[in-house]
Order: C-alpha cells, then sequence, then structure tokens
C-alpha cells in the first residue's frame, strides 16, 4: 500500500518503519528540515532499540523515504497518518494546534479519494474535527473519511509493541473502511477491535488512565507498606498473582512520567470536566503521582539532614530504562530540589545525559556509574537501568563515602544490600 505518515515523532517514526518493513512504501512528512535532513542520511532523533536499522534497511531498499512535502505525501497515498504531537496546555487541555494544520494541508492537496487515520493520542470529538476541517477546505471535490486508530507503543520498546501490540483498534465510520486497515495490519496476525470513531479514541485514554491508576494505587499501597513494616514487592507480587488483578504496572517507586501518561490523565479529566463530569478518581490518581518526589525527599533528608555540600550520585536520568527521553521525568524535578538545597548533583544515566546536559549544563557528568559513585555521601537510584541492577556493590562501598542508598525504583534487594553493609531505603519496604 502507499502509505503517508506526518510526523515523525515516536509515534510517526515507528509506525512509518514498520509498515515499510512489512512491505509497504512509506512516505513519511515532517516540516522540520533538519530533523528530515538528518533522517535521510540515517540519523534518527530519538534513541530506540532496533530503530535505527530497521529505518536504514527500508530506505535502502526504496520503501522509507522522508520528506518535507505534504503535497508529495498526500497526493501519492491511499492512506494518510496523522501522527503529530498533541502536547498538554497549561490548564491540562490538549493542544490540537499541530493536528489542525495538518488537516487544513491536507485539504488542500487531497486529490482522490483517501482514508485519514488519526494515530497522534487525541480526545474524544478529534476525528469529527478533523472530517470538517478537511470537508470544508478540500480544494477537489473528492471524497475522504477518517479513522482512529490509536497506538499503544511503549518508548523502549516500540518495534516490538508495534509489530506484536496485544491489540489493534480500529475506530472507523463503516465496515468497508475499517476493511483497508484490516488488510494493513493482517499481516501481524493480531486481535483487532473494529469499533466506532469516537470509542476508538476513548479506548487510548481510558488505558493509560487505567494504567496510571494502578501505579498510583501501588505508590500508595507502598506509602502504608513503610508504616506497618510491611514489603510492597511481596504485597504487589499477592495482588498480581490474581488474574483479575495482573501483575503489570504495580512497581511501586518515583511515579510515572514520560510524554503520554502525564499529559493524558490530565487530558482526560479535562474532557470529563468539560461534559459536567467531575472525575475525582482520575484527579486522586494525578495527585498521588506529583507527591512522589516530595515524598522520596522526605527519605532522603529525613536521613541526611541539610543537603548543602553533600555529594549526591544519581544513577539514572531518562523517565524510564532504554529510551534517551526526559520529558516529565522525575530526575529533573529531584535535580531542581537537589540543586536549591545545596548538593553537589554527580550523574550517570547510558544514554540520557546529552539531553540531560541541554537543561542542566553543570551537573558533574560521569562515565559510569562507579566513577559517578565515588566519594558520594548517597547513592540515588532514579531510573531501573538494567546495568543497575548488575552492578558490582562491594567495589561501590569502597568508593563511596559512606555505604548509603535510596532507590527510587526498587532495584535491589534490601537483605543483599544489608549483608554487604550498606543502609538501604527503597519505597514502600
Ligand atoms: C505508555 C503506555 O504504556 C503505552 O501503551 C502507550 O502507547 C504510550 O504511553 C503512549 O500513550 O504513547 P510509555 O509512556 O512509553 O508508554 O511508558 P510506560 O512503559 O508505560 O511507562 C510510563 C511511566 O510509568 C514510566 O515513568 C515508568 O517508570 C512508570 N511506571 C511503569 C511505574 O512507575 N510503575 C510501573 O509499574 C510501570
Amino acid at each position: 500500500m502507499n502509505i503517508c505518515v506526518i510526523g515523525t515523532g515516536y509515534v510517526g517514526l515507528v509506525t512509518g518503519a514498520v509498515f515499510a518493513d512489512l512491505g509497504n512504501e512509506i512516505i513519511c512528512v515532517d516540516s522540520n528540515e533538519e530533523k528530515v535532513r538528518n533522517l535521510n542520511k540515517g540519523v534518527m532523533p530519538i534513541y530506540e532499540p532496533g530503530l535505527e536499522e530497521m529505518v536504514r534497511r527500508n530506505m535502502s531498499d526504496k520503501r522509507l523515504f522522508f520528506t518535507t512535502s505534504i503535497q508529495n505525501g498526500v497526493e501519492k497515498s491511499e492512506l494518510i497518518f496523522i501522527a503529530v504531537g498533541t502536547p498538554p496546555k497549561d490548564n491540562g487541555e490538549t493542544d490540537l494546534s499541530q493536528v489542525k494544520q495538518v488537516a487544513g494541508e491536507i485539504a488542500e492537496y487531497i486529490n482522490d479519494y483517501k482514508i485519514i487515520i488519526n494515530k497522534s493520542t487525541v480526545p474524544v470529538g478529534t476525528g469529527n474535527l478533523v472530517r470538517e476541517i478537511v470537508g470544508k477546505n478540500k480544494q477537489k471535490q473528492v471524497d475522504f473519511d477518517v479513522v482512529s486508530n490509536p497506538e499503544f507503543l511503549r518508548e523502549g520498546s516500540a518495534i516490538k509493541d508495534t509489530l506484536h501490540p496485544d491489540r489493534i483498534v480500529i475506530g472507523a465510520p463503516s465496515h468497508k473502511v475499517a476493511m483497508k486497515l484490516l488488510e494493513l495490519y493482517s499481516t501481524l496476525e493480531r486481535p483487532m477491535l473494529i469499533t466506532d470513531v469516537p470509542s476508538a479514541e476513548m479506548i487510548k485514554y481510558a488505558s493509560n488512565s487505567f494504567l496510571a491508576t494502578k501505579i498510583s494505587f501501588i505508590n500508595a499501597i507502598a506509602d502504608i507498606c513503610e508504616k506497618v513494616d510491611a514489603d510492597v514487592l511481596q504485597v504487589a507480587k499477592g495482588m498480581g498473582w490474581d488474574s483479575r488483578i495482573g501483575p503489570d504496572f504495580l512497581q511501586a517507586g518515583l511515579g510515572y512520567g514520560g510524554s503520554c501518561f502525564p499529559k493524558d490523565t490530565e487530558s482526560l479529566f479535562h474532557t470529563a470536566a468539560k461534559y459536567g463530569i467531575d472525575f475525582g478518581l482520575l484527579r486522586e490518581v494525578i495527585t498521588i503521582n506529583e507527591g512522589r518526589v516530595d515524598h522520596f525527599m522526605g527519605t532522603i533528608e529525613g536521613r541526611m539532614g541539610d543537603l548543602s555540600g553533600k555529594v549526591l550520585a544519581m544513577l539514572g536520568l531518562a523517565f524510564k530504562p532504554d529510551t534517551d527521553d526526559l520529558r516529565e521525568a522525575k530526575s529533573l524535578e529531584l535535580i531542581e530540589r537537589f540543586l536549591k538545597k545545596g548538593a553537589v548533583v554527580k550523574t550517570y544515566d547510558p544514554v540520557a545525559m546529552e539531553n540531560c546536559k541541554r537543561v542542566y549544563p553543570n551537573l558533574i557528568y560521569c562515565e559510569n556509574p562507579y566513577e559517578a559513585a565515588k566519594d558520594a555521601d548517597a547513592l540515588v537510584i532514579i531510573t531501573e537501568w538494567r546495568e543497575f541492577k548488575l552492578l558490582n556493590l562491594e567495589r561501590i562501598k569502597a568508593i563511596m563515602k559512606q555505604p548509603l542508598v535510596f532507590d527510587g525504583r526498587n532495584i535491589y534487594d534490601p537483605r543483599v544490600k544489608k549483608k554487604l553493609g550498606f543502609e538501604y531505603y527503597g519505597i514502600g519496604r
């Protein structure tokens, strides 16, 4: 199939690469000239395992193209995916300006029947909005349909998630239109839900908000565990073995960050309010998440007292492992607090340091975790990178000023730590 993907952010770029890999011809459009120039040289704007190889392979096989010309993409394609950014406004509402702009441009160049597919995370009703904009502004008397096909990929495992999704959701105005998308996805052999556009739009927000709810729930449980000498890892395990609850997204810690959960929970709360519904449960999920850094700071200061002049070795900056993404990362909030308190921050992250240097150029950036730990008053774990789990802890202990660990992601077993002579503080244990 000839497909155009507008927007080469996380979702657009991965989707384009995977569709090309499945044998389709893909034109990826982005208005950012530098990004397109780099992509044409095989340079990725993001770190994502497996992406660069896939993009390069499909470019050299002439199935994947990058351009700034939306006209070229629209005219040559039967399916047009919108995958532009939908950032939050200050009041939590979703900013749809990029989606509206793209819809206007599609209207300008639409030259034949097309299916326009919203892959960006957009509030319910946006499918209608796109239909209206294209319908009102199209320059040629041609038909088109608008579909909602939300994306469920996670950063860090984006390729795998796109090739093996738990489900594919297709919100289409008619069965005939849905069949076209079904044809595109059929090679993946995954369960497909064919539904209407508003339901598909709701599925995306309801899913992300439910996952965020699980995280805040277990974090609230963790706070109780700390008071009653229970271990939240055991509690989560015992809960998760109930198949109705499931073990996923029950890891207590510093809470959720990234470009999706924080903005999507706010957006759904805002949508509910718009229709006169006070979604108090979701408000509380957000509030609990926002309190996680305070809670962690309380633990650190409770033990260390005044942080002024203390050397803190922060391991991990990315909002989660296997990405260099710092959007809504808890690390940034913590760095801000540490610096305000006069602490010296040494840090190491396998891939996110370059991004962090742009925001905080004056931290001490280290070559490896050991360099960060050297002469530190405390080790502070922020992101659960696998390599941190495998550190030589005896070596770490020998080079630190004192063997003190604050583990914001519960990556270590407190008993092992104690055996090695560390003073250990996890979350909810
Ligand atoms: C999330 C969803 O998982 C994807 O299905 C969805 O497609 C994506 O948002 C999106 O809307 O685009 P992502 O933000 O990449 O994906 O990351 P997750 O793996 O879901 O993690 C989100 C945050 O929750 C991270 O900060 C992570 O550390 C935190 N988390 C996750 C926990 O604190 N505890 C857990 O048990 C799980």
